[in-house]
Parts: structure tokens; C-alpha cells; sequence
């Protein structure tokens, strides 16, 4: 090597060293005890912000840097954190809450629906055919066409056929499932695929619907689905990332900045998918740093060895995005099919109380497992009676494997027996529940309980809160839409479209409980408020900017648009 160019190098890397003190004043200012403070990339001042955090619950300015919650309090005490680097926004008196994290989404799936046919509130059925039309036009012979979200309810009740679609789909099966996901309807080729003819008989819980000669209409229902649904290729790893990407971007929009991932599990689906989710999708896109959103991931129960064996290595953060949650089992099905389990039958169906899915003995012996491996366990349960079961297993595994903080959480908590709402407070049991859900529910519930059950146990959050249960909110995203303040808006008024009033009004909650409910409630409940759920220093600096003037005017309109959202100090929407 040339000893001129070595020489003249090493001066330059000398002389480059020796000037960072003077001139990166970050990197002097570390020499200094007097000026330990760190310096704050951004200030917001004159603003008007809720940070969930009940040891000073609103301020009006808060500096943010290294991507944290540096201070929050009044301007002229976070001013006192910058310099002549910092920025300043002014919010002009705008509503600041922390960043919404959405306690229950199938992430991944609802980024593949994003990708099919959107069916969501289509309400004629030239437009539902229009749209199957146009897919046809952009998909290759003999791929499938996929989508989702019909209901039938807005175009006047009647339930789509094959006929429908046949003549502009005959080189492409179809499959498009209602919204609910207990429904879909197959064209022919779909049909033949899956082999389902005149002959076939209705498998074990499902149906085939056939027309009045015995032949089958296209329509599916509950485990029949699966006929059609085993045949769909599974998404390529490209589309899964995709979806990733785009429900991060949807969800931005929508204020979400952390989720928690239930996975793509439903009875009957293989647990592997959810597995291959986190490491096709999740860790490829943490290592090349495409994370915008953070998740907290849960496993199917069964495959809970693997996740303890994981986490004994990795510890619960893989990075300040991905999160090990726990498992997820099922006690029951869901409303909407007659399949949640119920202490009195069903009023359309009178000797049917409803499916108890995973056998008790398994399921017992799953969570004992589970809990002693330190994983926290969520289990799905919808009717009175599932959630009593599960309560009461809760209540077996704590008293078998020892005192801890173990936040056992049931998913939905729909509807809950006279006395259930305070056992939750009591035992420590968290209420993951979906306010969205009821604006479809207050309809269907009367009818399937009868109005008086319904009134009595429905979406109790008022109760639950009253009897201090950890109640946190949630969407079930694609199941409905991924919509906090749409959520919000619905635990504050209980009204469906169409309703006058609300539906069980002693069950409204105030904005404050709601947005708690939607940010630092939701964080305990996955064991995540040490990084994030409030505006708190030390906190990633994750929180949305609303349109909102004021908690007042919030308050009373129940609604707010998202102008903002930032995740770790740095706008990430729009
Ligand atoms: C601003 O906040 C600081 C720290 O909480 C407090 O000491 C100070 O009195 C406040 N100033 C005003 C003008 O309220
Ligand atoms: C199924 O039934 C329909 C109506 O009875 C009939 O037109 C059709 O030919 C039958 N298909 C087969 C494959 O048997
Ligand atoms: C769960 O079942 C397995 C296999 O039958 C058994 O070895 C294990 O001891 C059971 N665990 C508990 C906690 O009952």
C-alpha cells in the first residue's frame, strides 16, 4: 500500500475525531452532568393532549427525541429541552391522544382481503356482479378470484347463487365470502373443484345450500366452507408481505400503531400458518426494516412449546416492533352461526345451545401447560356460557400453578350471565372486546336470544368497568373495519345504523374510559405499557393528532378525523 496515501488517511481520520467534540454539540453536550438532558428533536406546543396517563392526564406541549417521550407539561418546561435543531409544531389547540393500539386483528388476512374483491357496502346486486366483472378482466384463466365482505341485508335480503356470476366466470373458480365469515358463495367451476354436486351430503356443522330440485345453489355455510376453502392455494410468500404492507399503511391512517395479531388461526386451519406469517413476513420485514406498525403476535395454543422454547431464547421483544404475546385458544364459536355456547338455547333454533370447540380436557391441559411456561393465554369465548367455563378454568389454572401476574385474557366477552361482569375485575381476567361488532349484533341478537336475554347480557362494558375488569378495545379487523375512532364512537353511543336509540344505554361509556380503553388499558392487556399506551416520558413517542379543538367537542360529536399519526417521534401518516 502506498505509505502516503496511509499517512495522509490516518491524519484525516485524526483530525476528524478530534474535531466531533467541537462541532456534533449532541456529542459535547454528553461531557457535560449540567446538560444531561437529552435534546428534543420535536416540540409539540399549544395543543391539547390526552396521554391516558393519569399522573397529569392532559397538557398542552410534550418534546419528543430518540424517538421517545422526552417531556410533557407545560411549553416553557419542555422548551427547556431544546435547541437550535429542534422543531416546533403548533398544533393550533388540536386533540393529541396516544397512538391507538387495536387489541384484536387478524393482520394478515385482512391485508390479503385488501387485495381481493372488495364487496363491503355494496348494496345492489348489479354492482356486486359489476364487481366480480372487473376482477375477471385483471386475473389469469383458472386463477382463483377472492374477496369478501357482501351483505345481503343491503340490498334487500336475497342471497346471492353461482347463477349470478356463472356466465362472466367461466374459466375462474370464485369464492367470495360474506361479511361475517360464516357465508360464502362459489360459482360452478368452484364448485367442481371442490367436488360438490347434486350428491354431496352436508358435512358435520356446515351447510350446502341447494335449490328446491336438490341442486347446489354456490352458497356455503360454516364448516361446508371448508370444501372450497382447502382448495384455495395458500397466499405466495410475496402476497403475504404484501398484505403485511398494506394493512401497516391502513392502519396508520386509521391511528393504529400497534396491534395485536390473534394470527390467521380459525377452528380446523392449520396452526403452521401462523408460524410462517411471523417468519416469512414479520422477521423478513424486521430485518429490512419495513416495520410501520408495532405487533404483538399470539400462537395458536397447541403450538405452545414452541413459542416457551422461543421466547426462553429471545425474551417477549424480538425489536421495538414485534412482540411475543402468547397463545390463543377457542372456547366456543360465534353468534352470527348459532355456534356460540349459550345456558339457554337459541330462540331461531330451539334445541341448539351452541358448540363448545376445544375439548374441556385439552383445553385445561393446554393452559395449565401454557401458564406454567410463563406464556400469557387468551382464549375466545362469545356466550354466557363459554365465558363462565372459561372463568372458571382460569380460576382452576391459578389456584394449580401459583399466584403471578398472568393476565389471562377471553377474546370478545360478548355476552356474560348476571354476576360474570364483576368476576372479570375480581380475578384479574382481561375483557379483549369489539364495540364495532355490535352495531351488527343489536339486530341479530334480539332475534337469536330473544330481546329481554339480549338487553340483559350484551356488550357490557360499562358493567365490566364498574366491576374494574382491565377492558380492552379492539376491532377483530376484517371482521370489521380497523376503526378506533369508529370503535370509540360506538362504546360512547350504542347505536346501530338505521336505530333511533341506543342499545342498552346503561352500557355507553364516557370518551376518557373509551380512549383508555383503546391505548393504555390496551397495552397492560398484552403486557406492553412499559413501552407504549400513553404519552409518558420514556415511552415511544406514538400518538395521532385529531382534528378535534377540543375534549369537549370530542366528547360531544363522538368523532374525530385522523390528521396525523406519528410511531417512534416521526410522522407515519399521511
Ligand atoms: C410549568 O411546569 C413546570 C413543571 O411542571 C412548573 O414547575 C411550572 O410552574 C409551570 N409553569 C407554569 C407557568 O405553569
Ligand atoms: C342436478 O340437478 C339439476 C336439477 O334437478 C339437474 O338439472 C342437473 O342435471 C343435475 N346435475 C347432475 C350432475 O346430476
Ligand atoms: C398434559 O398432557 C400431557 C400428555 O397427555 C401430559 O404428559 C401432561 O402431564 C399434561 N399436563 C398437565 C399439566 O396436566
Amino acid at each position: 500500500m502506498n505509505l502516503r496515501i496511509l499517512v495522509s488517511a490516518s491524519i484525516a481520520l485524526i483530525l476528524a475525531i478530534s474535531s466531533l467534540p467541537l462541532l456534533d454539540p449532541k456529542y459535547f453536550i454528553s461531557w457535560k452532568p449540567s446538560l444531561s438532558s437529552p435534546v428534543a428533536d420535536l416540540i409539540l406546543r399549544n395543543g391539547l393532549i390526552y396521554t391516558s396517563d393519569d399522573s397529569l392526564l392532559f397538557a398542552d406541549s410534550m418534546a419528543v427525541g430518540d424517538g421517545r417521550v422526552l417531556r410533557v407539561g407545560n411549553y416553557s418546561f419542555v422548551q427547556e429541552l431544546a435547541d437550535y435543531r429542534t422543531e416546533e409544531l403548533d398544533l393550533g389547540g388540536k386533540v393529541v391522544v396516544p397512538g391507538f393500539i387495536d387489541s384484536h386483528v387478524h393482520f394478515i388476512s385482512g391485508g390479503l382481503q385488501m387485495m381481493q374483491v372488495e364487496l363491503r357496502g355494496v348494496d345492489k346486486k348489479e354492482d356486486f356482479v359489476g364487481r366480480i366483472k372487473d376482477a375477471v378482466k385483471s386475473t389469469k384463466e383458472g386463477s382463483w378470484i377472492l374477496g369478501g365482505g357482501w351483505n345481503n341485508d343491503l340490498w334487500g335480503g336475497d342471497l346471492p347463487a353461482a347463477s349470478w356470476i356463472d356466465d362472466i366466470t367461466p374459466k375462474n373458480p370464485v369464492w367470495i365470502s360474506r361479511m361475517d365469515g360464516h357465508m360464502g358463495l362459489a360459482n360452478s367451476v368452484a364448485l367442481k373443484l371442490a367436488g360438490i354436486t347434486n350428491l354431496s351430503e352436508d358435512p358435520r356443522g356446515g351447510t350446502i345450500m341447494r335449490t328446491a330440485s336438490g341442486e347446489p345453489t354456490g352458497l356455503l355455510i360454516d364448516s361446508a366452507m371448508k370444501l372450497v376453502v382447502s382448495q384455495i392455494p395458500e397466499g405466495s410468500v410475496d402476497d403475504r408481505r404484501e398484505a403485511m404492507l398494506r394493512a401497516s399503511s391502513l392502519a396508520l391512517a386509521r391511528g393504529v400503531t400497534t396491534v395485536v395479531d390473534l394470527g390467521r388461526y380459525f377452528p380446523g386451519l392449520s396452526a403452521d400458518i401462523s408460524w410462517e406469517d411471523f417468519s416469512d413476513v414479520y422477521q423478513w420485514a424486521d430485518s429490512f426494516s419495513k416495520m410501520k406498525v408495532r405487533v404483538c403476535l399470539f400462537f395458536p395454543m397447541e403450538t405452545w412449546s414452541r413459542l416457551a422454547d422461543l421466547t426462553k431464547k429471545t425474551g417477549y421483544a424480538l425489536s421495538q416492533w414485534i412482540y411475543f404475546g402468547g397463545v390463543k385458544a377457542f372456547a366456543d364459536g360465534s353468534l352470527g352461526s348459532n355456534s356460540a355456547l349459550f345456558y339457554e338455547p337459541y330462540v331461531d333454533e330451539p334445541h341448539n345451545y351452541g358448540l363448545q370447540v376445544t375439548e374441556p380436557e385439552v383445553l385445561l391441559n393446554m393452559t395449565l401447560e401454557s401458564d406454567l411456561s410463563g406464556l400469557q393465554v387468551a382464549i375466545h369465548a362469545i356466550g354466557d356460557r363459554a365465558n363462565d367455563l372459561i372463568l372458571d378454568l382460569y380460576n382452576l389454572v391459578a389456584s394449580t400453578n401459583g399466584m403471578r401476574d398472568r393476565r389471562f385474557r377471553i377474546e370478545h366477552a360478548q355476552h356474560l350471565a348476571s354476576g360474570t361482569p364483576d368476576r372479570f375485575g375480581k380475578e384479574g381476567v382481561v375483557a379483549s372486546v369489539q364495540p364495532d361488532h355490535l352495531l351488527d349484533d343489536a339486530n341479530s341478537a334480539g332475534r337469536k336470544l330473544g330481546k329481554d336475554r339480549a338487553e340483559k347480557e350484551s356488550y357490557l362494558f360499562q358493567s365490566l368497568l364498574n366491576g374494574n375488569a382491565l377492558v380492552a378495545f379492539g376491532s377483530d379487523w376484517p371482521v370489521a373495519d380497523i376503526n378506533p375512532l369508529s370503535g370509540i364512537k360506538t362504546a360512547m353511543r350504542r347505536r346501530p345504523p338505521t336505530w333511533e336509540k341506543a342499545w342498552i344505554p346503561s352500557e355507553c361509556v364516557s370518551l376518557d374510559d373509551a380512549v383508555k380503553a383503546y391505548t393504555i388499558s390496551a397495552a397492560r392487556a398484552c403486557f406492553l405499557e412499559k413501552h407504549v399506551g400513553s404519552i409518558s416520558p420514556g415511552k415511544f413517542a406514538d400518538f395521532v393528532i385529531l382534528s378535534a379543538k377540543s375534549w369537549e367537542q370530542f366528547a360531544e360529536e363522538a368523532s374525530a378525523d385522523i390528521e396525523a399519526t406519528y410511531v417512534s417521534g416521526v410522522q407515519a401518516y399521511p
